[in-house]
């Protein structure tokens, strides 16, 4: 952070007690309430309030109003992957093309980045970013491999817990990443394929045969198969929270109190300027066409009578 000036190293942030880095969003509980998250309050967790404090802006005191229900990251990340891209798409399904002579195929984007890979099917990289928005509590769970899914829409890998009527949530910033993978259709479970391994012992990266690596992996992870392969679509959500960009840079009013601001999904709540009610749109409108027409009248009958006067 900030390589000119104060030159932040990881572990400024994530300091370490006896190996165990602080700040994580998986195995560590959320800090409990949005105070300072250190000194005092849980130290497996770090935040920006921790130095900043949940009042840090000094010129507009309006942003500071905003603390309690959208995070830091949401205002002060406005675009990710700013220099390296991100890789935001993987479909597993194309995968085991070969060329001529049983050669691997390898395509590369605009972007200089893999996007095919006989061994690993289409990906998708992107720069310059804009994250989706959710209300976070800072609790992610995982769909596991013994739980079962809903094959009928894309399946949510992480849990992202938290919403509008949870005080300890806010508005947080996400990287979504799409997947399409193989999985258990009949048992409808997600599956552990076996990639890595020598010619004949099921591996995909050697075998190429998605059910042979299917049966091998679930057996090595001591779980059921019922035989019946397909490919599902998935996503992986990601907090964001580094790539900070100078200040100047920060999200401004309009993008958020506007109709097609940046949290035009996130529905059930009011904010200013973005929404509004068509029928008290009307009305007020009507009320000052109303009013223009009086006013027009009333000036009418006043010059009238005036004139009559003289
Ligand atoms: C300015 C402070 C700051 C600096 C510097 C920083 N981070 Fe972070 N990092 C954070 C915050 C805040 C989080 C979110 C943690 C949370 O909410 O528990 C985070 C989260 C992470 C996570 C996510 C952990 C997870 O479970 O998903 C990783 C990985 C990470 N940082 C690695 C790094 C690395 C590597 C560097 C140095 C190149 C770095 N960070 C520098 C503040 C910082
Ligand atoms: C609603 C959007 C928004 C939120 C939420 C927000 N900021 Fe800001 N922040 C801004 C903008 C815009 C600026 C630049 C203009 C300014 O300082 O008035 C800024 C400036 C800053 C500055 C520089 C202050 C200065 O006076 O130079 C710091 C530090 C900062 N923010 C930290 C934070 C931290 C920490 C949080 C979370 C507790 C946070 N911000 C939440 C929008 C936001
Ligand atoms: C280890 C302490 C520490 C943590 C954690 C930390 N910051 Fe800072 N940050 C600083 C210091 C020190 C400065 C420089 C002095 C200042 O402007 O307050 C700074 C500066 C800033 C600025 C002003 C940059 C500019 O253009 O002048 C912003 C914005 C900011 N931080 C946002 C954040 C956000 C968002 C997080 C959480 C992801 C965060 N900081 C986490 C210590 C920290
Ligand atoms: C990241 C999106 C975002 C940005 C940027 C943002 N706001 Fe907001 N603002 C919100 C949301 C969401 C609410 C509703 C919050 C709630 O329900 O508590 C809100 C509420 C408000 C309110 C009504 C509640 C109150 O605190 O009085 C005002 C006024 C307001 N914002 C003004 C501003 C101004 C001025 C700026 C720029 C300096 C700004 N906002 C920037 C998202 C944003």
């Amino acid at each position: 952070m900030d390589s000119k000036g104060l030159n932040f190293s990881c572990v400024k942030c994530h300091t370490s007690t006896e190996h165990e880095i602080e700040g994580r969003f998986y195995s560590m509980p959320a800090t409990t309430t949005h105070e300072l998250a250190m000194p005092k309050d849980n130290p497996s967790r770090i935040a920006c309030e921790s130095c900043h404090s949940m009042r840090p802006h000094k010129t507009d005191p309006k942003l500071n109003d905003h603390t309690a229900r959208i995070a830091c990251e949401t205002c002060h990340v406005p675009i990710f992957a700013l220099k390296k891209p991100t890789l935001v798409t993987w479909d597993w399904s194309t995968a085991g093309k070969f060329k001529e002579g049983h050669k691997y195929i390898v395509k590369k984007d605009e972007l200089g980045m893999v996007s095919y890979h006989t061994k690993k099917g289409d990906l998708g990289w992107a720069k310059n970013v804009t994250p989706e928005y959710d209300w976070f509590n800072g609790v992610i769970t995982h769909v596991e491999v013994t739980d079962t899914i809903d094959d009928s829409r894309p399946v949510r890998m992480t849990v992202i817990h938290g919403d509008q009527n949870d005080p300890q949530s806010r508005i947080t910033p996400f990287k979504i990443f799409r997947g399409k993978q193989i999985y258990d259709a009949g048992n409808k479970t997600l599956v552990v394929p076996k990639l890595f391994g020598p010619k004949g012992s099921g591996a995909y990266w050697n075998d190429f045969d998605w059910q042979e690596s299917v049966a091998a992996g679930q057996k090595a992870a001591g779980q059921q198969f019922s035989g019946e392969l397909g490919f599902v679509e998935t996503e992986y959500l990601r907090p964001v929270a580094h790539m900070i960009p100078p200040k100047e840079k920060s999200l401004s009013c309009e993008d958020c109190h506007s109709r097609n601001g940046r949290l035009k999904n996130l529905t059930g709540f009011y904010i200013p300027g973005r929404d509004y009610s068509a029928i008290l749109d009307r009305f007020g409108w009507l009320s000052c066409l109303a009013l223009l027409v009086l006013v027009g009248l009333h000036g009418g009958l006043r010059i009238m009578t005036s004139k009559r006067r003289n």
